[in-house]
């Protein structure tokens, strides 16, 4: 975890994806990504929910067994579904879980408002990744996806957040949906590095839901993300020459 903050003191840049399967976690890692998340992200781009408060406790030790066997270099952190971390005794158990499954870290959505969640893990000696900003297991109180500190309100809000997450024992941050500006001053304020996803380009590291940067979940892509591929494209291509050859008893070995 050490190796992380001096990064962020070389000026060098994490890079961060998700990954809910063996081989996909395989390729990131095969690749040298530096942090792979087995994000609660899957319950839409794998699980078909609304969004992430669908997903259970299983659901996520199933997808992190399944990652964690395709890793060998990069870390690998889980996310702790909504409901799993409400109080600091569950938060515990629910992070050993995730080790036990082969996580090397842990993830929870909040700062000031899990302060005692994120001491007990970090306390209990599991390493721990924040995640503030958008928080996608509020959404629906939240009312959307919406950018975060657009108000100097919000904005310190987040800046409470950042600090008590380091000081808490984080190694590390992510920062959802926030200004860019915003993301740069938190960046600026905090030794651990931050990890942006839709922040700009001020954070110490970037993260993407790989299908998002794939191209592998056509009916959805973020605005801040630039996809790299067109896999779904590929897959319907696939389909369509193998029914076409099956179809007229073509090309069949
Ligand atoms: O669930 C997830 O994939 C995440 C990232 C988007 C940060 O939390």
């Amino acid at each position: 975890m050490r190796d992380f903050r001096e990064m962020k003191q070389r000026g060098e840049r994490i890079t961060a994806l998700t990954a809910y399967d063996y081989p996909t976690a395989r390729l990131l890692d095969e690749s040298g990504i530096d942090v792979i998340l087995v994000g609660d992200s899957v319950g839409m781009v794998v699980l078909g929910y609304r969004d992430t408060t669908d997903v259970t406790l299983n659901e996520m030790l199933h997808h992190t067994r399944a990652a964690a066997r395709g890793v060998k270099q990069a870390l690998l952190v889980a996310d702790m579904p909504i409901h799993t971390y409400d109080t600091p005794g569950e938060a515990v158990e629910t992070a050993r879980k995730f080790v036990d499954a082969g996580a090397q870290a842990v993830k929870l959505e909040g700062g000031v408002s899990h302060v005692a969640q994120i001491e007990a893990i970090t306390h209990a000696g599991i390493p721990f990744m924040g995640h503030i900003g958008m928080l996608p297991q509020s959404v629906r109180e939240q009312g959307g996806y919406r950018i975060k500190g657009r108000t100097p309100s919000e904005v310190e809000a987040l800046l409470a957040d950042a600090r008590t997450v380091e000081d808490a024992g984080a190694f590390s941050v992510v920062l959802e949906i926030v200004l860019a500006d915003v993301a740069k001053q938190i960046t600026n304020t905090i030794r651990i590095p931050t990890i942006g996803i839709g922040s700009g380009e001020h954070c110490d590291g970037q993260i993407l839901v790989t299908h998002d940067l794939i191209g592998l979940f056509p009916w959805f892509t973020p605005k801040f993300v630039s996809p790299e591929a067109r896999v779904a494209e590929e897959i319907r291509r696939a389909v369509r020459a193998f029914i076409e050859r099956t179809r007229h008893n073509r090309g069949i070995s």
